[in-house]
């Protein structure tokens, strides 16, 4: 063994074989479906049937959702730029954060902190507003631009019902929407973001993983946008509203 060696328990690889989490990627790639592999490489095991299928309702809810979110409109503009392919989905990833994608990690966050702590889903439900509306913070995974119920949401946890998932996390998080629509009177429904937030904490990932479920979900979509934006479009296109009104101080001369 070298003198300077760092562990890890991801991927084996020799001399004609590769092994990842201890399985042959030969033997992955005739028997694993790309969903049985992603759970594969994350969690550690292969999935039984229903983990397999929860897995796979999961990784397409994300795949796309429509040329205008920050992640597309950025991965189209850096390659409208004259830049490659890769730079563009790259800053497609960029724009993930707390609006956008990244709801996930802080939701799974706050829903596997509170189901270990005492009392039914709504007393926590109660007990979880009351602090968000106290510091003045939205709650993550909740609210939408256009849906009143997003359709995602309502497919997602249909499957999840269906399928058996019915523990504390899921429960937790419908008992949020119905505290927040309640004390609030908006509409403030369980988003994608907050719905994969629950279903990954029933599967038990680590919150920190809830970005990364985005991302592996949405690059396909990504790439698809990059390359309609390469073979149909001009390059430095107008993207985005064209019309702007600049408000900043009048032309004026530097004076030394
Ligand atoms: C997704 C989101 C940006 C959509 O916002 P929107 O429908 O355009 O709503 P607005 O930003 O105009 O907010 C409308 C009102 O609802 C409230 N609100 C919106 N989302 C809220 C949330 N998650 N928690 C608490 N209050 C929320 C706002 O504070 C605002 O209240 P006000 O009218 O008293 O000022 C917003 O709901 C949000 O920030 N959600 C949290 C982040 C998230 O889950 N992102 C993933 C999206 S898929």
């Amino acid at each position: 063994m070298p003198e300077q060696t760092w562990k890890s328990a991801i991927t084996d690889v020799s001399g004609g074989q590769i092994c990842v989490r201890g399985y042959d990627i030969a033997d992955m790639m005739e028997q694993l479906s790309f969903a049985d592999a992603v759970y594969l490489i994350l969690k550690g095991e292969l999935p039984n049937n229903q983990q397999r299928r929860m897995m796979e309702a999961l990784l397409v809810s994300s795949i796309d959702h429509g040329p205008t979110p920050p992640s597309n409109l950025a991965a189209r503009t850096v390659f409208s730029g004259g830049n490659s392919l890769n730079a563009a989905v790259a800053a497609g990833v960029m724009t993930i954060g707390d609006s956008h994608g990244g709801a996930i990690e802080q939701c799974a966050r706050i829903l596997q902190e509170w189901v270990k702590k005492e009392g039914t889903p709504v007393e926590l439900a109660a007990r979880i507003v009351l602090e968000f509306k106290e510091k003045n913070r939205r709650m993550p995974g909740y609210g939408h631009r256009i849906h009143k119920r997003d359709p995602r949401t309502v497919k997602l946890l249909e499957i999840a019902e269906r399928i058996g998932y019915k523990g504390r996390p899921l429960e937790l998080a419908v008992a949020l929407q119905d505290e927040l629509e309640r004390t609030s009177g908006k509409d403030l429904p369980l988003n994608v973001d907050g719905a994969i937030a629950a279903i990954i904490s029933e599967m038990g990932f680590d919150w920190r993983l809830g970005k990364g479920f985005f991302i592996i979900s949405r690059v396909p979509g990504l790439v698809a946008h990059v390359h309609e934006e390469w073979t149909r479009e001009k390059t430095m296109r107008k993207l985005g509203p064209p019309a702007y009104e600049y408000d900043g101080p009048a032309p004026r001369a530097i004076k030394k």
